[in-house]
């Protein structure tokens, strides 16, 4: 399956975590101004930390307009969402939420979905059905845990 990460990232730790999965998916890793590069995979991987309140990362913010006039349908998604925890427990990794909701209707097949255990927050915008949307990373406040996150989510996208 052809696979691609488009990550937005503002002091590259969203860069990093999105390089560490590509290596291991053998899969191809764009900034999201390349965003348009989704018609050529079959999945994609929509990585984002998360700004100010419960912003998302600043490339972001025109990427999502530019991948709502892609057509989806039929593609896996799947998504890695970077942010603090212990800060920002109202609007953790709320990022991935909103580029979720943007892009929801337009048939997509969501992959990779993650438990919310061994996480600490109040409230997340980045929770569907319960769980995670997808790889949750917070290099601030749990770095030790994510070789381990990382190696378990591929596991269960691959
Ligand atoms: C001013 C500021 C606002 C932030 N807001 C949030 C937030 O609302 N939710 C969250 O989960 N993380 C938040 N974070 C944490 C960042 O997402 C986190 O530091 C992340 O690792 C940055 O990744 P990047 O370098 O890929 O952009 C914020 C950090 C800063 C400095």
């Amino acid at each position: 399956m052809k696979t691609a990460i488009f990550y937005g990232s503002t002091t590259g730790v969203t860069e990093e975590i999105s390089r560490k999965v590509a290596n291991i998916l053998h899969a191809d890793i764009f900034p999201v101004i390349e965003i348009s590069k989704v018609k050529e995979y079959d999945f994609i991987i929509l990585a984002s930390s998360t700004w100010g309140m419960g912003e998302l990362q600043d490339d972001w913010i025109e990427g999502i307009e530019n991948l709502k006039t892609e057509n989806l349908t039929g593609k896996k998604v799947g998504f890695i969402g970077v942010g603090d925890q212990e800060s920002f427990g109202d609007s953790f990794v709320d990022a991935i939420g909103i580029i979720y909701n943007e892009i929801k209707d337009q048939g997509i097949h969501l992959v990779g979905q993650t438990s919310t255990e061994g996480y600490s927050f109040r409230t997340s915008k980045g929770i569907i059905d319960g769980e995670f949307l997808g790889l949750i990373i917070d290099e601030n406040n749990q770095s030790e845990l994510t070789e381990t996150r990382i190696k378990k989510w591929i596991e269960k996208v691959r």
